[in-house]
């Protein structure tokens, strides 16, 4: 079985999706650890209440990135980590962790990529009267959402759209998709090959 590391910043919902298909035996993966630059996210508490370990730092008590990613590629190690699954962690990796794991770390994001990367990307497709937005996971390299994509799903915007709808079709999209991605990668061994896009 495969170890995956959980990053994230805030809510954790996606976090949660991927705890709960561990636990009902849908994902064959170990969830080795949380790693979490907010202290007080709620994310955290799902990672107690789900028994897995966190690893949470405060990124003002460094000095840079640097110093703190040596810190969390230590963890990684320890825990034989094969995996970094990025889910709304809110920073860009840098080449302390890319370095040892380029092509094994995936993120998701609420937009169709290119189109709406960095923060906030439902605001940006409702200001800008996109009629179609989605969801994309994709390797994570040194930009900000610009790694190889792997799958792609689509969302039409509704005229009487509001930023609360079209966020809960996203997260509804996300807490499936992101799962059977996870699946599909750690099972069939193809996390650092697999570049196949899927556009719905
Ligand atoms: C998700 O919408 C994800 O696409 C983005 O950040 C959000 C995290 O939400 N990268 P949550 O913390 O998983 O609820």
């Amino acid at each position: 079985m495969k170890n995956i590391a959980v990053f994230a910043s805030g809510n954790g919902s996606n976090f949660q999706a991927i705890i709960d298909v561990v636990q009902t035996g849908e994902l064959h993966a170990n969830i080795a650890l949380l790693v979490c630059d907010k202290p007080g996210a709620y994310a955290i508490e799902r990672a107690n209440r789900a028994r897995i370990s966190s690893f949470v730092f405060n990124p003002k008590d460094y000095q840079q990135k640097e110093e703190f990613e040596a810190e969390i590629l230590l963890r990684l190690k320890q825990a034989e980590v094969d995996l970094i699954v990025l889910a709304g962690y809110m920073r860009l990796i840098g080449p302390t962790l890319l370095r040892e794991f380029k092509g094994r770390i995936i993120n998701i994001h609420p937009s169709l990529l290119p189109a709406f990367p960095g923060k906030d990307a439902i605001g940006q497709a409702l200001e800008a009267k996109a009629k179609w937005t989605g969801v994309t996971i994709h390797y994570v390299d040194e930009g900000m959402d610009t790694g190889p994509i792997i799958v792609q799903e689509r969302i039409r915007i509704s005229e009487k759209e509001t930023r609360e709808s079209l966020q809960r079709k996203i997260q509804q999209i996300e807490h499936k998709l992101y799962p059977s991605i996870l699946e599909m990668l750690l099972t069939r061994g193809e996390v650092t090959s697999d570049k196949a896009t899927r556009t719905y």
